[in-house]
């Protein structure tokens, strides 16, 4: 089940994420890739799903959401923090699975550097670039309460979701 733009969790700034590697974990981060494999989605935030944690998941082979977008590799980042934004940004139309049959242009940054933390508790950092950079700067948007409604200049009707 998928928490529609209306629902005040997704408004909220998500909590940290404290005890690794427990069962709960392992099966909230199955159920988040679950949920996003079912919708089509690029990528989902736990809000999404009603648990307000920093955690997100994201990767697909084929979107037909974005069916122009290769394929990025599948992976969950929890407690994810952006370090570094380039200054270059690109200008896209991206929807959400929570503000369903809209899509707006958002201007974001090309690409990011970030660190986020696996199930287990271990410490990475990524630079990302593209669709994949697009994706991260939309869940980080998710964990700390904004939606692209808040990031475009206007939202059209789109028979996407
Ligand atoms: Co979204």
């Amino acid at each position: 089940m998928i928490v529609t733009h209306e629902n005040p969790i997704l408004r909220e700034q998500a909590k940290v994420v404290i005890n690794f590697g427990s069962d709960e974990l392992k099966q909230l981060v199955d159920l988040m890739f679950k949920i996003m494999l079912e919708k089509d989605g690029v990528g989902i935030a736990a809000p999404q799903i009603g648990v307000s944690l920093r955690i997100f998941v994201y990767g697909f082979e084929y979107s037909p959401r974005y069916p122009d977008e290769p394929a990025v590799p599948i992976m969950a980042a929890i407690n994810p923090e952006i370090l570094w934004r380039s200054p270059e940004t690109t200008n896209y139309e991206e929807g959400c699975l929570s503000v369903p049959f809209k899509r707006g242009a958002i201007s974001r940054s090309s690409s990011v550097k970030f660190s986020y933390h696996d199930i287990e508790g271990n410490k990475y950092e990524k630079t990302v670039q593209g669709f994949e950079a697009r994706i991260v700067q939309h869940e980080v948007d998710h964990l700390n309460g904004f939606l692209i409604s808040d990031r475009a200049k206007e939202l059209r009707d789109s028979r996407i979701a």
